[in-house]
């Protein structure tokens, strides 16, 4: 027994010597530029062209017929099973129903009703919307850049931008010297969207944050704020402020995520979190944060999707990109995982819980129609296996950052680990009843999170 006492001892007095250390966490040098076109380098034209999205009427034929067809060879769930085996067959042969009723066109004018551009940057035409007003007496614009991830495109953003734009319109009154509005720029991540894809190698987070801190130094943007969700939009927002530092003005991220097998320190101060919670979570952070064992569980039960995607992407989608129910069934496979954490037992994974069914579907769309899951999933392998992958997530970042939790993401790390990787983390929120998709699921509470840091730091 005393032996056990002994080691337990050792075991925590060299925790504490290696989580009193300072480790050095200085930034990776990024590269400045680089060229992801098609063949021979050649210099961007910085044209910024105006873009509306018109998809042919012979497309969306096709895929009608292919969700026809594909319904047809759907295999039944097993007796008794919902979304233990994946995605539930039955429920979406359900979906199939209203998706064969689903009228493009309607919403791809509602989609029109944002200004579309795009602009070529490091040899892709980038595509993004850009919404603002001209600014009434007594408001202050400021510049706003909003970075989704995967499984989502710009669609998360469409109830965020008007509120950020137009506040007042939603009742919003933020800004002691004048209502802040913002001017908000949403791209979309190269490959992504109606977003030229990479035609070479190499272009993960760190390169779309250059072409985004590009972008924004493009259109005049000298200073702005980063709002980014989703595992890579963190990513990418967190790149962005290491690169532009300067231009950044607040980093605010939704649900950020450090593993524990980062570095030692995070993995000592993991396991003593689990061993004593009390330690370093306080009574929110307690319901919220997974314990390291549950996390692990978590990670080998239902991450099978972000293994496949970082390592055989381009196998998996010649499947996806083939069949509509495919991609379907891929795509909001990963949207039940980040809503609710029982998804499994759910005969509809618990989609329908703050979703609507066209909300889905329309990601679904923009997914087919412009063929973005084969560059998403290149976008994993070549973010989580970039030789810069390992250091840039263990930089530590000194710019004001706020961090926003929703209760029900897939996975966040506790507010004392970000602190490590965010040293001048000035906002840290539980909130809202959504998961990983807090634009969709909670918008106006984002919207609210975003004004008030950016009041905080401006006032
Ligand atoms: C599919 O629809 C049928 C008929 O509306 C319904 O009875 C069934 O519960 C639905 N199943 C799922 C998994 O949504
Ligand atoms: C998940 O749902 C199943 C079925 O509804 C239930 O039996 C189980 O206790 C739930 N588990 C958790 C962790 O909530
Ligand atoms: C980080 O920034 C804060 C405030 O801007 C400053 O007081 C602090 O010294 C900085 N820390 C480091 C390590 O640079």
């Amino acid at each position: 027994m005393w032996k056990y006492g002994a080691v337990v001892f050792l075991v925590a007095i060299s925790f504490k010597l290696l989580l009193d250390h300072e480790f050095p966490r200085k930034p990776p040098k990024f590269e400045k530029d680089d060229y992801f076109g098609e063949g021979a380098v050649h210099a961007d034209d910085e044209t910024i062209h105006d873009f509306s999205i018109s998809i042919d009427p012979s497309q969306l034929e096709d895929l009608k017929e292919r969700v026809r067809m594909g319904r047809q060879r759907l295999q039944a769930p097993l007796e008794g099973s919902n979304f233990e085996f994946g995605f539930n067959t039955a429920y979406l042969k359900n979906l199939t129903e209203t998706w064969l009723k689903y009228d493009w066109k309607q919403h791809e004018y509602f989609l029109n009703t944002f200004q579309h551009y795009r602009t070529e940057l490091e040899g892709l035409l980038l595509h993004f919307t850009r919404t603002s007003f001209s600014p009434k007496k007594n408001e202050k614009k400021l510049p706003i850049i909003l970075i989704h991830g995967y499984p989502s495109s710009f669609w998360d953003f469409y109830k965020v931008i008007p509120i950020l734009a137009n506040p007042g319109r939603f009742g919003f009154d933020f800004g002691g010297k004048g209502q802040i509005v913002f001017d908000v720029v949403v791209p979309s991540i190269p490959g992504f969207a109606w977003s030229e894809g990479p035609s070479k190698q190499g272009f993960g987070f760190i390169e779309c944050a250059r072409v985004y801190s590009k972008l924004m130094e493009r259109l005049g943007h000298k200073k702005y704020f980063v709002f980014g969700m989703g595992d890579l939009g963190v990513e990418i927002a967190t790149a962005l402020a290491h690169i532009s530092p300067d231009s950044v003005w607040g980093l605010q991220v939704a649900n950020p995520y450090i593993s524990p097998l980062q570095d030692a320190q995070v993995f000592a101060e993991s396991v003593l979190t689990f061993l004593a919670p009390n330690l370093y979570l306080d009574e929110r952070e307690q319901e919220v944060i997974l314990p390291l064992d549950r996390q692990i569980s978590s990670f080998l039960d239902h991450f099978g999707f972000f293994m496949i995607q970082k390592t055989r992407p381009d196998s998996l989608s010649v499947a996806v990109n083939d069949s509509p129910l495919g991609l379907a069934s891929w795509l909001l496979d990963r949207f039940a995982l980040g809503i609710h954490r029982n998804y499994t037992s759910h005969p509809q994974g618990w989609l329908q819980n703050s979703l609507t069914v066209d909300e889905l579907l329309t990601e679904v769309h923009i997914y087919w129609l412009t063929g973005t899951l084969p560059h998403a999933a290149r976008f994993f392998r070549n973010s989580y296996e970039h030789p810069l992958y390992r250091e840039t997530m263990r930089a530590s970042l000194n710019i004001s950052t706020a961090v926003l939790v929703l209760p029900s993401t897939s996975y966040t790390s506790p507010r004392h680990t970000l602190s490590r990787r965010y040293t001048n983390l000035v906002r840290y929120t539980i909130g809202g009843k959504g998961g990983d998709f807090p634009a969709l699921q909670e918008s106006r509470f984002v919207a609210q999170e975003i004004f008030s840091f950016v009041e905080e730091l401006t006032s």
